[in-house]
């Protein structure tokens, strides 16, 4: 009879406890977040950008929201879309993360996206352009807070051609998926003008030796205004450095994508990045009380200066923490963390963020000129194309 008593007063009091602290455990669980960059390979300075902008953003708010832990986990994914696969699985079955984010290299999103929408693994690219993932192929669970391959582009096609005079191109990029997006926005923007493309070279990603490359270029001198280029990593560096060594920086002038003249670049490239035109969505110029801090902060912290790839990250880190904030934490609530980041706006760095109804970032575009400032090179902005998104038509 006793026992039977202490039994039912154990149910009747205890047990409920029992069920709230364990509740109340769960609460307290951290938040993972899978991180995928590369830090090997072409894209490895990217990956380390990409990841201290990352972190950068989580320092700032001592890696806690709404009273729980933010646990950040990085994986490399050596950009192989093989080796990404492995990994995301790895973060998503073995460390339980609730989201992915992260990935420079399209091959590698575009590997992950069947998985990620098998598995309702909300994926936040902070660089990868892969533009079907928000087009064509979009999903509910991918988000992007870098750019499309090609939007940019739009923009800078339109610009050459109506602001720039420029009306005949040379394009170079690398063979594989980014560098045929961007070239097609280009394309789409400039030719939409009347610009015309007069020919067209891709060397393999990670080309050493550009030289047989631009023995073909040569031959355009005169006869094209610009040659326009992508290329990234340690691709943008050999690229910009052996133009100019093979005499072409004073025989047809460049007109490219900013990437390839990133900061993370420039003072790499040196003199041979000296006056190059471009466009991007990201200068750590920008004359802003947000941008200021963000590269006092990051540059206290790691010693050098932001580049797109940090930016892109920090605020990528700042979307998520601010959509966490939202829904106070419970990020277990998928839908309502997705529709909460569908939601976030703020001033970025960059300008102002938000979404478009793919889930694709909308932007400024800047229009730049590397200088010489003492020993710093430098992207020092001369114009803008304002709230550039994915499917920006030119304006005639
Ligand atoms: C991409 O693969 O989508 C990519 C890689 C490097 C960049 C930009 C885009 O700088």
């Amino acid at each position: 009879m006793k026992k039977l008593l202490l039994i039912g007063m154990f149910v009747i009091f205890l047990y409920p406890l029992v069920i709230v602290s364990q509740g109340i455990a769960a609460a307290a669980e951290p938040i993972k977040i899978g991180y995928l960059a590369p830090y090997v390979g072409v894209y490895a300075k990217n990956g380390k950008d990409l990841t201290d902008g990352f972190k950068l953003y989580l320092d700032e708010i001592g890696y806690k929201v709404a009273g729980r832990e933010i646990v950040l986990i990085t994986e490399d994914d050596e950009m192989k879309p093989e080796v990404g696969t492995t990994k995301a699985r790895k973060l998503v079955e073995k460390d339980r993360v609730h989201m992915l984010a992260g990935i420079i290299h399209s091959g590698v999103a575009y590997a992950i996206k069947d998985y990620v929408n098998n598995n309702k693994m909300p994926l936040i690219l902070t660089n990868a352009g892969a533009a079907k993932l928000t087009a064509q192929d979009k999903s509910p669970y991918i988000f992007r807070v870098s750019f499309v391959n090609g939007q940019q582009d739009l923009a800078g096609g339109w610009y050459a051609y109506a602001k720039l005079g420029i009306r005949k191109v040379l394009m170079m990029f690398p063979d594989y998926s980014a560098g045929h997006e961007k070239a097609d926005g280009f394309k789409r923007g400039f030719k939409a003008m009347g610009g015309e493309i007069v020919a067209e070279i891709f060397p393999p990603l990670g080309t050493t030796d550009y030289g047989p490359y631009l023995a073909k270029v040569v031959d355009y001198a005169g006869k094209v205004d610009r040659v326009w280029m992508f290329f990234s990593g340690s691709d943008a560096v050999r690229s910009i450095v052996q133009y100019s060594e093979y005499g072409l920086k004073d025989k047809i002038k460049l007109f490219v994508i900013g990437d390839t003249v990133d900061e993370t670049f420039i003072s790499s490239q040196k003199d041979a990045a000296l006056g190059v035109e471009s466009y991007l969505h990201y200068t750590p110029t920008l004359d802003t009380p947000e941008n200021k801090r963000f590269v006092k902060a990051y540059t206290d912290k790691y010693r050098n200066e932001p580049g797109q790839f940090s930016e892109q990250a920090y605020i990528g880190a700042k979307a998520i923490v601010k959509a966490l904030e939202a829904i106070k934490g419970k990020v277990e609530d998928r839908d309502a963390f997705m529709k909460a980041l569908r939601d976030v706006k703020f001033e970025a760095p960059q300008g102002p963020f938000r979404f478009d109804n793919n889930q694709n970032v909308v932007q400024n575009v800047y229009i730049r000129r590397v200088e010489k400032k003492g020993e710093k090179y430098v992207n020092t902005v001369f114009d803008m194309v304002p709230d550039v998104d994915q499917f920006w038509t030119p304006k005639k």
